[in-house]
């Protein structure tokens, strides 16, 4: 009862600020701020690649300091700080050590049976020389790339900045991808070497991982890939295969304890990321060292208003996406922070978990996504209220528009009214934060994530690339070089000016989002305007999805969209025509999602399958997949009139409203 009236309370007091449209910075935050919003806005004046420039020699330690910011002269293939050499591993973990900070704590790791590991600046630097030590033994070099697929384990960072250290490119593999992806991932980007597990864990069960691959690896073997490195995790049976494989362990003791961390040039490949595109070809985004590691830091700091001696930064992140390498691994390990890092779901062992561990290691600085949010908000505040939340100053969130509701709910069960909440805009691209509000320094205003950030120009534009007026709904672009950009897509340029340089030209990057600018200059990002969908702030592109059902033998066609969600932001829903006349069943929808969770991963499962004997396409032959949205989300539909049968829209309609359409999960 008293739980039920303070539920009712929460509502209402939430309904009361949804009117609220901005929110002032909390008090003795803006007056800790180090410096004004305005004064850090106008900082860049003119120069802006000079200030970059500036920013960079204070930020990070160089081997040999660059005398240029950006060279523009083979655009769209711009480049950053090109004469200068640095390291990034010695700048995520030697300087830091070098400075006397060897003992402090780098990640307060949480296995997910709530075993416990404190790992210092000194340990983590050990053990990236001892795993760079074996990379270099098994002959990888400068330019290598060395594929990672591991949960989130110490041993991941450590992976990913043994590779750093020596220059090989990493090329990280979210957890929840099948063997199939990964493998696909290795033979696109020619990995040398993959850095793997025996098993992972997920909600107190282990899934053998070695095996798995394997048995992906022999069916189409990979004969570039001629190491395997397995860290020992949760004992599973993991076979080794002679001159290939090695235990991570044993090639780290074997390995010398000193591995130099040799000047690279600031243009060095640091690492590939295959993210969705419009395509069932997954792109291979390439950042390299100084301009992402620049802005990275720099972010990191401003953005999260980091005090390095007192904050606790908890990223919700995996390693696996883009928010995990820069805002887990790089930013916070660059500024010399100690961070949180949890192995195991938000709700396993109990659904209050991150508050748990919020309240263990004292956390300051807190970073989700709203889809995450929303899921704590289906599972109650009292998860959240059982635990001291106090020490929280901070929150940001990433990866999707969030809500007012959401909004409001994490300023208020989570921050307690007292943290600032920054809401940052970026991508997998822009490697970096862009768009957001500087804590302390300027208002929030929930839905909107925020003004450019000092050094960065963004805007809304229309099909031709002119300015939008305040309020109208346009393109987002990015109208001005940034350090911490894309170089390009791993051997694909073509794919690369085609993708982002075609639309405005090599002046003006072309993000995918839809967007709003006020009239203060604070941007609203709507949603993206190609066909890539996004599940919980994970990227899908349609093709890829489309291509992984058609594949299985009773499928003709399929057309898959993204489907507004309560709970995920957009859900997958799928149009699929079967072969012949068979009909569709509850049994075939759930050997589709199967099939699909094969060849991609479960993410990328349809929440929902609708059979349909036709699917709605112009004369030209193109699925008219806005036409899809409206049926799917019960919208009136437009114009059919282009279409080369009219009527199957109205068939599908029918059917949907009809309730034929088998249950979701
Ligand atoms: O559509 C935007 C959305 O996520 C896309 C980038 O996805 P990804 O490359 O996977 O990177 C996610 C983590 C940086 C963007 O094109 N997006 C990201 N952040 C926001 C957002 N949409 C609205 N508000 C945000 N804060």
């Amino acid at each position: 009862m008293a739980e039920n009236t303070a539920a009712h309370d929460l509502e209402v007091e939430l309904g009361r600020l949804l009117d609220q449209e901005r929110f002032p910075p909390p008090e003795a935050f803006a007056a800790a701020a180090r410096v004004s919003g305005s004064e850090l806005h106008d900082a860049p004046g003119e120069d802006v690649p000079a200030w970059w420039l500036a920013q960079s020699k204070e930020i990070l330690d160089w081997a040999k300091e660059p005398t240029r910011a950006v060279d523009e002269s083979s655009k769209p293939f711009y480049q950053w700080f090109a004469d200068g050499e640095l390291n990034v591993s010695h700048n995520c973990l030697d300087r830091h050590v070098i400075a006397g900070n060897g003992e402090r704590v780098a990640f307060h790791w949480r296995g997910e049976e709530g075993e416990e590991r404190d790992v210092t600046y000194a340990e983590l630097l050990a053990d990236t020389q001892r795993m760079a030590n074996a990379l270099k033994a098994r002959g990888i070099t400068a330019g290598d790339v060395v594929g990672i697929f591991l949960p989130m384990i110490p041993e991941a960072v450590v992976a990913m900045l043994a590779c750093a250290r020596i220059g090989a490119p990493h090329n990280v593999v979210f957890g929840g991808f099948s063997p199939a992806s990964v493998r696909e991932r290795m033979e696109f980007s020619d990995a040398k070497a993959l850095i793997t597990v025996d098993g992972a864990r997920r909600k107190g069960k282990t899934a053998p991982i070695k095996q798995a691959l394997d048995a992906a690896l022999d069916a189409e073997p990979l004969p570039a890939l001629g190491t395997i490195l397995v860290v020992r995790h949760t004992g599973d049976e993991a076979p080794m295969r002679e001159g290939r494989d090695l235990w991570a362990d044993e090639a780290m003791a074997a390995a010398g304890a000193e591995c130099p961390a040799e000047p690279l040039p600031a243009e060095q490949p640091l690492f590939i990321l295959y993210s969705s595109g419009s395509t069932a070809k997954p792109k291979g985004i390439l950042h390299t060292s100084a301009g992402y590691l620049t802005q990275v830091a720099w972010t990191f700091r401003e953005v999260f208003d980091l005090e390095v001696e007192s904050d606790v930064y908890f990223c919700t992140a995996d390693i696996g996406w883009v928010t995990g390498h820069s805002y887990m691994v790089y930013g916070p390990l660059a500024n010399g922070a100690t961070s949180v890092m949890y192995e195991g779901a938000p709700d396993y062992p109990h659904k209050g978990i991150w508050w748990e561990l919020c309240e263990r290691y004292g956390v300051t600085l807190f970073y989700t996504a709203p889809t995450a949010i929303r899921a704590c908000m289906k599972w109650g505040p009292e998860h959240p209220r059982s635990f001291d939340l106090s020490r929280l100053r901070l929150l940001g969130t990433v990866g999707e528009p969030i809500n007012p509701k959401a909004w409001l709910w994490y300023h208020k069960v989570i921050g307690g009214e007292r943290c600032p909440i920054v809401d940052t805009w970026w991508q997998t691209e822009t490697g970096a934060i862009m768009v957001t509000t500087l804590p302390g320094a300027q208002d929030a205003k929930p839905g909107a994530a925020g003004t450019p950030l000092p050094g960065i120009a963004v805007a809304v534009v229309d099909q031709e690339g002119e300015a939008c007026a305040a309020g109208t709904q346009g393109l987002l672009a990015i109208t001005q070089p940034w350090p911490s950009m894309l170089r390009n897509l791993y051997r694909d340029p073509d794919r690369y000016e085609q993708t982002y340089w075609s639309k405005f030209g090599p002046d003006a990057y072309f993000v995918g989002d839809a967007a709003r600018e006020d009239e203060e200059g604070y941007f609203s990002v709507v949603g993206r305007v190609d066909d890539v969908i996004n599940v919980s702030g994970h990227r899908l592109s349609t093709a890829e999805v489309e291509s992984a059902i058609v594949s299985h033998p009773k499928v003709a066609e399929a057309a898959v969209i993204g489907q507004a969600d309560e709970d995920t932001g957009q859900a997958i829903a799928a149009f699929v025509t079967l072969e012949g006349d068979m009909d569709g069943t509850d049994e075939l929808i759930a050997e589709l999602r199967e099939h699909v969770a094969q060849h991609i991963g479960k993410l990328a499962r349809p929440k929902r399958i609708i059979w349909s004997d036709d699917l709605p396409k112009t004369r030209s032959g193109k699925i008219m997949r806005r036409l899809l949205r409206d049926v799917a989300e019960g919208r009136a539909l437009g114009d059919v009139t282009t279409l080369r049968d009219p009527e199957v829209m109205a068939r599908l309609e029918a059917q949907i409203k009809s309730g034929a359409v088998p249950a979701e999960d």
